[in-house]
C-alpha cells in the first residue's frame, strides 16, 4: 500500500535530498584544502531558458532584451540536459528567464527531463498560465512551481512589476492549481524597502492558501540580472531606483525578521533558513554590511548555469567557461578557466552572495517537512494511529 502512495517522483526527490547532505558536508571539508577545485558534481543546474519577457519590472531589465533566434532549440536543450544527466546522474533543473512559458516548448522540456529522473523546478511569473497550461504543468511531472509575488497589496505588487493586472493574475494561478498532485507551488519575493513591512503576511498568505513554501529575497543590484547576446557581450544596465533606497529607511526592520523566523519555527513554510533570514535582516540595512561581505560565496561549487545561448557562466558577472554546444559539461566544470574563476570568486566583495542560489544553506528539519509534503497520506495514516 505504502509503496503505492511513495510514486516515482518522491523517490526521486528524496534521493537527490540526500545527495545534498552528502555534497554539503564533503564541500565544507574539502573547501578548506583546496577551494579552488570543485571534488563533488554540481547538483543545481540553472537553465536561463530566454531573456525575453512580458512584463516591465523595475527591479530587472530582462524586458529590455530582444527576441533572439540564436537561443538554444527544443532539440538542443534535450541534447544538453542527456549530456549533464550522464555526467552529474540525479539533479535539480530550475528553469527561469525572462519569462519561461513565453517559449512554447517549456512542456516538452519538462517532460523530457521528467523522463530522465531529474527534479524540475519553474520560475514564472503567472501571466501565460490559464487553465489549459495549468493542466498541462500538473501532467508534465513538474516537481515545483514558483510564482512572483512580492505583496499582498495588488497596486505595491504591481507597481513594482510594471502591470496593473499581475497580482490577479498570480491569484489566478494559486486557484487554477488548488489541485496540483505532487508538485510544490511556491511562492518568490523579492524585498525592496516598501514590501519589508508586508513580509510576515506573505508568509501568512502562503500557509492560509496551502501553498508549500515562500522564498523571500532581497533586492539586488539590476547588474546581477545581465542580459547578453549570442556573442557573449553584456548590455550595460542602469542601477534600478529601488536599490538606491536600500539601507534608507531601518525601521521596524529587525521586528519583521525576528517575527518570521519565529514564524518559521512554529511550522510556516519558509523556504529560507533563520541563518539566511537574519543575514537578509542586515542587508536590508546596510547592503555593504562587512558581516555579509565575509561570507563564501557558494556559486562556484553549487550552481552550474547555462545562459539561453548554452555558455556556461559560474557568476553571471565573469566570462563564459565553456559552451555546452561544443563542450562536455564536465570538461566545463574542471577546466582551468573554471578553476581561475573559483579563485576570483573567493576575492570577490558583491553582496549577491546572500541571494538563494548563492548562499551556503542546509535546512535540513525544513527540506525533510516539504518532502513529507509530498506523500501527506502516508504521514496522515501515521498520525492518525
Ligand atoms: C528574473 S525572474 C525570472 C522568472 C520570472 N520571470 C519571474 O519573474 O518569476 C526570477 C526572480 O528574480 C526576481 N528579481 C527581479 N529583479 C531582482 C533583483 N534586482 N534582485 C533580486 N531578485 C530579483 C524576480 O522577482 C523573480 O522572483
Ligand atoms: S523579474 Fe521576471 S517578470 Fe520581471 S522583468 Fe524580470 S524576468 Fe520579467
Ligand atoms: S558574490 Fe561575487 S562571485 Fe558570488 S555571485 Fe556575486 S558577483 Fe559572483
Amino acid at each position: 500500500m505504502i509503496k503505492k502512495i511513495i510514486n516515482k517522483r518522491v523517490i526521486i526527490r528524496a534521493r537527490l535530498g540526500f545527495r545534498y547532505i552528502v555534497k554539503y558536508f564533503s564541500d565544507e571539508i574539502f573547501e578548506a584544502f583546496n577551494p579552488d577545485y570543485s571534488v563533488l558534481k554540481p547538483l543545481d543546474v540553472v537553465i536561463e531558458r530566454t531573456y525575453s519577457c512580458n512584463l516591465r519590472c523595475q527591479t530587472c531589465f530582462r524586458w529590455t532584451s530582444k527576441p533572439n533566434e540564436k537561443e538554444l532549440n527544443f532539440k538542443e536543450w534535450t541534447a544538453v540536459i542527456e549530456k549533464l544527466k550522464n555526467w552529474i546522474g540525479t539533479f535539480s533543473l530550475s528553469i527561469t528567464g525572462g519569462e519561461p512559458f513565453l517559449r512554447e516548448d517549456m512542456i516538452d522540456i519538462i517532460n523530457f527531463a521528467t523522463t530522465k529522473d531529474i527534479t524540475t523546478t519553474v520560475g514564472s511569473n503567472a501571466t501565460l498560465i490559464d487553465k489549459k497550461l495549468a493542466e498541462r504543468i500538473v501532467s508534465s511531472g513538474l516537481d515545483s512551481l514558483a510564482l512572483s509575488l512580492n505583496s499582498v497589496t495588488p497596486g505595491v505588487h504591481n507597481r513594482m512589476r510594471g502591470d496593473e493586472g499581475n497580482f490577479g493574475d498570480v491569484m489566478r494561478v494559486i486557484e487554477l492549481l488548488k489541485n496540483r498532485g505532487n508538485m510544490w507551488l511556491s511562492l518568490g519575493t523579492t524585498i525592496i524597502n516598501e514590501n519589508i513591512s508586508e513580509l510576515v503576511d506573505l508568509a501568512e498568505f502562503t500557509r492560509d492558501k496551502g501553498l508549500d513554501g515562500i522564498t523571500f529575497q532581497p533586492l539586488m543590484e539590476t547588474s546581477s540580472l545581465p542580459i547578453f547576446d549570442e556573442k557573449g557581450e553584456s548590455r550595460q544596465l542602469p542601477e534600478g531606483k529601488y536599490f538606491k533606497e536600500l539601507g534608507k529607511n531601518s525601521n521596524g526592520i529587525d521586528e519583521v525578521f525576528e517575527r518570521l523566523i519565529t514564524m518559521k519555527t512554529e511550522g510556516y513554510p519558509i523556504n529560507n533558513s533563520a541563518r539566511h533570514l537574519s543575514y537578509m535582516c542586515k542587508y536590508l540595512k546596510n547592503p555593504l554590511d562587512p558581516e555579509i561581505l565575509k561570507l563564501p560565496c557558494k556559486i562556484g561549487s553549487k550552481n552550474f548555469p547555462i545562459d539561453p545561448f548554452g555558455n556556461v557562466r559560474i557568476c553571471s558577472l565573469m566570462e563564459p567557461i565553456g559552451n555546452l554546444r561544443d563542450d562536455l559539461p564536465e570538461k566545463i566544470w574542471n577546466s582551468d578557466k573554471a578553476r581561475n574563476q573559483r579563485q576570483m570568486i573567493r576575492k570577490c566583495r558583491k553582496s549577491c552572495r546572500i541571494l538563494t542560489c548563492t548562499f551556503k544553506n542546509l535546512d535540513l528539519g525544513f527540506k525533510l517537512r516539504k518532502l513529507s509534503r509530498s506523500f501527506p497520506e502516508v504521514f496522515k495514516k501515521g498520525a492518525d494511529k
